[in-house]
């Protein structure tokens, strides 16, 4: 996933009120596949959506702000831990707290003590520094994980990746 870059001069907040959050319907695709491609190198196709969206475990939200798609996430649940699939917001409506409202949503839905984990390109600043905000850690790097450009992933997991049957040597290097 890109570097999108780290802003100096956040714009201003969204109110809280003026963002709402639902779940993530078929309908919503095409605003949701546009804002994929404005937000990856290599972003997600419709289907790849549509096949997350048809799993039962999945959750998957939307953020609308002042009537249209501004964001959208996509967890889905694999054996004893969710996966953070995908997170994006509106490159015109970023650094506003869509993002962070997003994920802290889908938290409430699955439950706060489950871990969660994901992969985020290292270089991928601004999305790294919002899952230290909202609790998540480094737990090892997949090297050269992204075939477009070689790229390492940092490992991230919210809460104990062994109470999802991970061991901690498996955390490492790879
Ligand atoms: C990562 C992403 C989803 C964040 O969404 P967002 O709505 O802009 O994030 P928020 O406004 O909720 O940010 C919450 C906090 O995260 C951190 N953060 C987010 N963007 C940041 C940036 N560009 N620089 C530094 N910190 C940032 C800050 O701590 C921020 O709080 P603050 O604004 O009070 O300082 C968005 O940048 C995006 O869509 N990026 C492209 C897609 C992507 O990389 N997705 C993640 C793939 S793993």
């Amino acid at each position: 996933m890109p570097d999108s870059g780290l802003n100096e001069t956040p714009p201003r907040r969204a109110d809280a009120e003026s963002v709402a959050i639902r779940d993530l319907a078929y309908a919503d695709l095409p605003a949701v596949v546009s804002i994929e491609h404005r937000s990856f190198t290599s972003p997600w196709s419709p289907g790849m959506f549509v096949l997350e969206m048809s799993k039962e475990s999945t959750v998957g939200l939307v953020g609308e702000f002042e009537g249209r798609i501004a964001g959208y996430i996509v967890l889905s649940r694999y054996d004893r831990a969710w996966h953070l699939m995908n997170v994006a917001v509106d490159p015109d409506r970023r650094r506003t707290g869509i993002g962070g409202d997003l994920i802290a949503t889908a938290f409430g839905r699955i439950g706060e003590a489950d871990p969660v984990t994901l992969e985020v390109r290292a270089s991928n600043r601004p999305a790294i520094a919002l899952y230290e905000r909202l609790g998540f850690r480094p737990a090892g790097n997949r090297h050269a994980y992204y075939p477009d450009n070689g790229e390492d992933a940092l490992i991230m997991w919210r809460g104990d990746p062994a109470a999802a049957g991970v061991p901690g040597e498996a955390l490492g290097e790879r």
